[in-house]
């Protein structure tokens, strides 16, 4: 993947986590879905009083970008930790429920970017991080 294009998401996943809506657990997650079109979604966790009804900065992305039309992503790029922290200290890793809505559009070898700073990063293929995964094609 192009060293500019990684750098362009993880700096859009940054300005995402600053929107981070995270009152109750006060870890704050930004992404940045790069889709086939070339379009960047960004994205942040939205927490809910319920607990369960939160939503994952990366499942808020894909909805962004599914709603606008595009169905087909090439890349994420995933930051997160603590609201304030003046450095993230680890990398963020998707859930597995934001695995699965990942590659239910995912392109050919999706790649998954997991950074602390724009040069602390780990590049990962949504395969890498979901094998053998249930699809459309597990129910036909
Ligand atoms: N979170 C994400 O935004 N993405 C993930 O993949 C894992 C967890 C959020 C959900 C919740 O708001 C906070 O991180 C703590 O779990």
């Amino acid at each position: 993947m192009d060293e500019e294009i990684v750098q362009e998401l993880i700096i859009n996943a940054f300005e995402a986590r600053t929107k981070s809506y995270c009152k109750y657990s006060g870890f704050a997650v930004g992404a940045a879905l790069l889709t086939d079109e070339d379009k960047i979604f960004r994205g942040c966790n939205v927490e809910n009083a319920s607990y369960g009804a939160t939503i994952c900065a990366e499942r808020c992305a894909v909805l962004k970008a599914v709603s606008e039309g595009s169905t087909s992503f090439k890349a994420i790029a995933i930051v997160g930790g603590p609201k304030n922290a003046a450095e993230l200290t680890d990398y963020a890793y998707p859930c597995g429920m934001c695995r699965q809505v990942l590659s239910e559009f995912e392109g050919p070898d999706m790649t998954v970017i997991v950074a602390k700073s724009i040069d602390d990063r780990k590049i990962f293929t949504l395969a890498q991080l979901l094998p053998e995964a249930f699809s459309s094609e597990s129910l036909s």
